[in-house]
């Protein structure tokens, strides 16, 4: 390929402007160089013959995910290394997580989300705190996801294997203690903490977030340092907004120092600590299209749920981090496991508390009707507020048994909540009233993966699969918030594989 040809500058803008579009990186005139390092990369992995033929089809051709994916990683930037900015992992091991967990005591869950995580050190960093600050992890049930633009970076953070470089900021202890050192001098993680995460391609800038298709629903916490600062302001700031919707009420993102932004205090509360930037979402915050949420990812959120590690004994040494100040609380409490048993009484409990306001008071906030039960259940499953969402589900299907979304909805709810069996149940149903529901069907394969049963996940993959052949790949599933018939195609091929790999 022919290096040396000068490109005219309005090109290179329109090339920019299509990244921009289609990945959220946003190159300024002083990254100029990097772009074009970048671009001639990509030129040469593509096989054009010169760059500026490379820009002129950038320009112009409607890229395919596999084309932006190659595109990415070109132009990512992979710095990162273990325990990176330890003002704000202080303040999750010491605040967030015991909070967490005194909350979580009875239902024993906890999501966080590793967004960006490049090549892994931050989710493993994760996994670690969790192995230090909870003795009975084995008990609990914990969705770590970790999920990157770029499948050169995610593919290294899934094999686990690190350089001396990696720990540059790692007390030797941990080394130790969490990662083995194999015969070529490079350092594995242990399959305790591997086990815990689960990666999985995203793209910030395109893909759906929050869905129960990709997981990313329901998160206590979501972790994105160092990558809102090659975004545009605009990416930031519906990014931001997604990752509100993405959190249970009072759950928090973190951010690096670096990262801040007015687009992103827009959407939160912003908790600043000393070195550590977190914003909170405010409790009971309900922002337009919530009530579709749950809805539109109709699919089971376990998908990429890794099983919960055993209990790692976290010896060795102590903490090097020193205590800060007191955080607002996680609104955790509120999150309880309920049987469906338990969730009747709570229902009845509510019908009374409702009873006790005026007749106007509940013409406006009583839901009458099957619907509106249901985006009453939604909501409350978008909060993390599981009990009540199966108390508005179960009302919903009293109003109407034959309506397969209720089903499907109580279906994802007890998933949430592990009631698998009870689960399996309510998909049956839906699969009864409607037998082309195409999510009830993927949701089925994963609720039967989870219960272990993997020759009837298989079957109810296949029926997916084959229900979806028969539609458009561009055609976007009903009421998957924008989840097409390609895209979950791709997820069921991913799931399937990395299945088999374990
Ligand atoms: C500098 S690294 C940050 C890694 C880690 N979060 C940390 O703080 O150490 C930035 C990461 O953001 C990822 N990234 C950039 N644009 C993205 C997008 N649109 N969607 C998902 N990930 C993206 C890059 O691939 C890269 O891995």
């Amino acid at each position: 390929m022919n290096v040396n040809t000068k490109i005219a500058e309005p090109l290179f803008d329109e090339v920019a402007r299509v990244i921009a579009r289609r990945t959220g990186l946003h190159f300024p005139p002083e990254r100029r160089n990097d772009l074009e390092r970048g671009l001639r990369q990509v030129a040469c992995e593509l096989e054009f013959d010169d760059l500026e033929t490379c820009l002129r089809w950038l320009a112009s051709a409607s890229l395919s995910r596999q084309q932006i994916e190659t595109l990415a990683s070109h132009l990512t930037i992979g710095e990162t290394y273990f325990f990176r900015e330890t003002k704000a992992l202080e303040i999750v091991e010491r605040q967030i997580l015991p909070g967490l967990m005194t909350g979580r005591r009875d239902d024993r869950r906890l999501r966080f989300w590793s967004a960006g995580c490049c090549t892994g050190e931050e989710a493993y960093t994760l996994a670690i705190l969790f192995a230090r600050a909870i003795p009975d992890l084995d008990r609990w049930s914990i969705t770590l996801l970790a999920t990157d633009i770029n499948h050169h970076f995610l593919s290294k953070a899934e094999a686990g294997i690190y350089t001396e470089w990696s720990f540059r900021n790692t007390p030797g202890w941990i080394r130790n203690q969490y990662f083995t050192k194999r015969n070529d001098g490079r350092f594995e993680i242990i399959p305790q903490l591997k086990k815990m995460v689960t990666f999985a391609q995203l793209n910030l800038a395109e893909d759906v977030f929050p869905s129960q298709t990709n997981n990313t629903n329901e998160m206590d916490v979501i972790v994105c340092r160092n990558v809102f600062m090659y975004l545009s302001p605009g990416h930031v700031s519906t990014i931001g907004r997604q990752f509100h919707e993405c959190l249970i009420d009072s759950g928090y993102l973190l951010v690096s120092p670096s990262d801040t932004s007015l687009e992103l205090a827009s959407h939160f509360d912003p908790v600043h600590r000393s070195g550590a930037i977190l914003y909170q979402r405010r409790a009971n915050s309900v922002e337009q299209g919530t009530f579709q949420r749950l809805t539109n990812g109709s699919a089971p959120s376990t998908l990429w749920v890794a099983d919960c590690a055993p209990h790692l004994q976290a010896e060795g040494g102590s903490s090097n981090l020193h205590e800060v100040d007191t955080l607002p609380s996680t609104g955790a409490d509120s999150v309880a496991r309920v049987t469906p048993e338990v969730a009747y009484e709570n229902a009845a409990v509510l019908a009374a508390d409702m009873n006790c306001t005026t007749e106007a008071d509940k013409k406006d906030q009583v839901p009458d009707g099957g619907p509106e039960m249901a985006l009453l259940a939604r909501d409350h499953a978008n909060r993390g507020n599981l009990g009540e969402a199966l108390v508005w589900c179960d009302r919903a299907i009293v109003r109407d048994k034959t309506n397969p979304a209720s089903h499907y909805l109580r279906a994802t709810i007890l998933q949430e909540q592990g009631v698998l069996d009870e689960a399996a149940r309510a998909l049956e149903r839906a699969l009864y009233l409607d037998p082309n529901f195409v999510l009830a069907h993927f949701m089925s394969g994963t609720v039967a993966r989870l219960r272990g049963k993997g020759k009837a996940s298989n079957k109810h993959f296949e029926n997916t699969k084959l229900l979806l052949s028969g539609c458009p790949q561009t055609e976007i599933l009903p009421e998957s918030g924008g989840i097409t018939v390609k895209r979950l195609m791709e997820i069921i091929v991913q799931t399937t594989a990395r299945e088999d790999l374990r």
